[in-house]
């Protein structure tokens, strides 16, 4: 089973795609974190070639075989992963391992082209959506040192860029799409939940639904 969830920055994806896999029983691929630890190891001077990721079961992602989960989520990263995410050869590199992680296993892959791009055929497409000012008040909460002004740039920066040339931001067909302004992480999940269960027993797909 594979389900494929995209959205802008801050929409929450994230935090739904883990309470998904963690319902139906998949392993959670956050691309993102993917795409991070990729330009993490090129500013330390590492060539694409040399560079070897881990997406761990328990989200710990390792480079080279050293646990990096920590050093990824910073301001310095939030930008230098934004730009490397532009350049084709990074990301055919890792769409490869992506597809590579989904091919056996049942996987919830969050990112913004997995739908479009990754994982076409997979089994539930979702796309979460919300405006950059409620996605900015969400990042403040996660990044207290930073003000809001300055997190609504970023954002609003890092979608004109997500939004264009190669594995842009895209919805694919057949996707549905959760608008998440004025709704609670909690509201957001069960309306996901319910729409992946819909969706797999339209597909006829029961595998894990009994959880
Ligand atoms: O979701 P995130 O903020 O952790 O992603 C980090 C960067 O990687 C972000 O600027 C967009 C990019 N990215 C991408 O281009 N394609 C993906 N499938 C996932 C992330």
């Amino acid at each position: 089973m594979q389900i494929a969830i995209d959205g802008p920055a801050g929409s929450g994806k994230t935090s739904v795609a883990r309470a998904l896999a963690q319902h139906f029983g998949c392993l959670f691929v956050n691309t993102g974190a993917m795409y991070r630890a990729v330009a993490l190891a090129l500013s330390q001077g590492r060539k694409l070639s040399e560079i070897q990721i881990e997406v761990r079961p328990d989200e710990r992602i390792l480079l080279n075989g050293q646990d990096v989960t920590e050093q990824l989520y910073t301001p310095e990263i939030d930008e230098l992963a934004s730009q490397t995410a532009t350049r084709p050869e990074v990301r055919e590199f890792l769409i490869t391992q992506q597809r590579a992680l989904a091919q056996h296993r049942d996987v919830v892959m969050e990112g913004r082209d997995i739908g479009s791009v990754v994982l076409p055929d997979a089994d539930v497409k979702l796309y979460l959506d919300a405006s950059p000012e409620e996605r900015a008040r969400r990042r403040c909460h996660e990044r207290p040192q930073q003000s809001y002004q300055e997190v609504l740039a970023q954002i609003r920066a890092r979608d004109k860029r997500d939004g264009q040339g190669f594995g842009r931001l895209q919805i694919a067909p057949e996707t549905i799409v959760i608008h998440t302004d004025h709704k609670s992480l909690n509201e957001v999940i069960a309306l996901a939940i319910s729409a992946v269960a819909s969706a797999l027993q339209r597909r006829n797909i029961s595998g894990k639904l009994s959880q």
